[in-house]
C-alpha cells in the first residue's frame, strides 16, 4: 500500500505542494488525497513539470504519484565544507564548498583551480586578523598634526608619496586579476585575497590624502617606476607574480614604511607609513606562506622563481631603476633640512634602508629553500624600483 497523503481542503497554491514533496523525499509511490476544487487540473500539471508521473485513481480525489528519476539523483557535493579539495572541479562554479550542486550548473573558467598552488593552511587566520584590523583613514590618522619642516622637505614627502600611490595600485591590481581567476572553492584565499586589495585601496586613500594635505599637486612619475610595476602586472602566473610582488616587492616595502614611520618629520606621515606597514605585513606572510608550501610539493618552482627574477632584471635592465627623485626625496624627508650635517645624516639612513631591504629578502628567499648564496645573488638582481 503507498503512504497516503491527505491534503485536506488545502490547494496546491496554498502551501499543499510541501506535504507531497515531503512525502515524495521518503516513498517511491504515494496515494494523494484532497477535496480542494482545482486539484483535479492543478495536481496533474504540477507533476508534469517535475517529470513524476501520475494516476488518477478510481476514487474521486485520489491520485497516485510515482517519483521518476531524480532531479538530485546526479547531483555531486562539491567537496567538503572541512577543508578543500586537491582540485576544484570547474562545474562545481560558485557553489559554496560542500554545497551539493545540481547537474548541468554552468562551468566556469576558473584556472587557479589546484590546492597546491593557491593553498596555505594560514590563510583563514591571516583573513581573521585582516578583518580585525580594518582601520578608519578618518580617525586612525592625526590629519590635523602641525607640520612644522621646510616647504623643501614637504615636497619631498609629496614625491614619496606619489611614488607610494603606483606602487600601491600594483599591489592592489596584482592581487585583484589573480582573484577572479580563482576558483572560489579555495574561500579563504579568495577572502583573503579581497581584503588584501581593500587594504591597499585604503592605503592608496591615505597616501593621496597626506599628499594634498599642504599641495594641489602631486609628484613625478618616472618611465622606469612604471616599467618595474608593468612587468608585475603583465605577469601571468600567479606564484611568479606572488614571489615577485609579495615575497621580494612588499617584503622591500615593508623596509620602507618603517623607514618613514622613523624618519618622517610629521606625525600624520609617520602614522600613515606604520599603519600601512602592519597590513603589508600580512601580505607578505600569506605569500611566504603559500610560497613554501608549493615549492615543497613542486620541486621545479624554485628554479622557475629564481628564472623570474633573472628575466625581470634583463627585461628592466635599460630602465634607470628607482628615480632619483624618489631616492633624493627620501635624503631631504629623513634629513629633516638642508643643514650638511642633516643632509649626511639623512644619507646614511638611506643607504641603511637599501641594506635592510636587501636583508630582509634574502632572509624571506631563505625561508622558500634558497641557499644563502643564491638569496645574496638573487636579493641584488631584484629592482631597483623596490617593488
Ligand atoms: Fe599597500
Ligand atoms: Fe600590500
Amino acid at each position: 500500500m503507498p503512504q497516503v497523503v491527505d491534503l485536506g481542503d488545502l490547494a496546491l497554491d496554498e502551501g499543499a505542494h510541501l506535504l507531497i514533496k515531503r512525502a515524495l523525499a521518503v516513498h517511491e509511490q504515494i496515494e494523494v488525497r484532497g477535496t480542494a476544487p482545482t486539484l483535479g487540473v492543478d495536481l496533474p500539471a504540477w507533476c508534469r513539470a517535475r517529470g513524476l508521473r501520475i494516476n488518477i485513481a478510481f476514487l474521486p480525489g485520489v491520485y497516485i504519484l510515482h517519483r521518476g528519476p531524480g532531479r538530485w539523483d546526479k547531483a555531486e557535493r562539491a567537496g567538503s565544507a572541512d577543508a578543500p579539495s586537491a582540485h576544484a572541479e570547474a562545474r562545481w562554479g560558485l557553489a559554496a564548498r560542500g554545497a551539493l550542486v545540481e547537474a548541468g550548473a554552468p562551468t566556469l573558467d576558473l584556472p587557479l583551480a589546484d590546492r597546491s598552488a593557491v593553498w596555505a593552511d594560514e590563510a583563514a587566520r591571516l583573513y581573521a586578523q585582516a578583518s580585525a584590523a580594518q582601520w578608519d583613514p578618518a580617525t586612525a590618522i592625526p590629519w590635523d598634526a602641525p607640520v612644522t619642516h621646510p616647504p623643501e622637505v614637504e615636497d619631498a614627502i609629496v614625491q614619496v608619496m606619489t611614488y607610494l600611490i603606483e606602487n600601491e595600485t600594483a599591489a592592489l591590481l596584482v592581487p585583484a586579476r589573480f582573484l577572479a581567476r580563482l576558483h572560489p572553492h579555495f574561500r579563504e584565499v579568495m577572502q583573503l585575497l579581497a581584503i588584501q586589495a581593500a587594504d591597499e585601496a585604503r592605503h592608496i586613500e591615505v597616501f593621496t590624502r597626506r599628499a594634498r594635505l599642504r599641495r594641489t599637486e602631486l609628484g613625478l612619475s618616472t618611465a622606469g617606476g612604471q616599467a618595474s610595476l608593468a612587468t608585475l602586472f603583465d605577469e601571468p602566473d600567479f606564484a611568479i607574480a606572488s614571489f615577485l610582488l609579495s615575497v621580494l616587492g612588499e617584503g622591500s616595502f615593508l623596509s620602507l614604511l618603517w623607514f618613514l614611520h622613523e624618519h618622517a618629520p610629521d606625525a600624520c606621515t609617520r602614522e600613515v607609513a606604520r599603519l600601512a606597514a602592519q597590513d603589508e605585513a600580512r601580505h607578505v606572510a600569506f605569500g611566504l606562506a603559500h610560497l613554501a608550501r608549493h615549492v615543497d610539493e613542486d620541486p621545479t618552482l624554485r628554479e622557475r622563481l629564481a628564472a623570474s627574477i633573472e628575466r625581470r632584471h634583463s627585461a628592466l635592465a635599460h630602465t634607470a631603476g628607482l628615480n632619483e627623485e624618489v631616492f633624493d626625496a627620501l635624503i631631504l624627508l629623513a634629513a629633516g633640512s638642508w643643514e650638511p650635517a642633516a643632509l649626511r645624516r639623512g644619507h646614511a639612513a638611506v643607504v641603511e634602508l637599501q641594506k635592510d631591504m636587501d636583508e630582509g629578502r634574502r632572509s624571506r628567499l631563505s625561508r622558500l629553500g634558497f641557499d644563502a648564496a643564491q638569496a645574496a645573488a638573487l636579493s641584488q638582481l631584484h629592482t631597483r624600483n623596490f617593488m
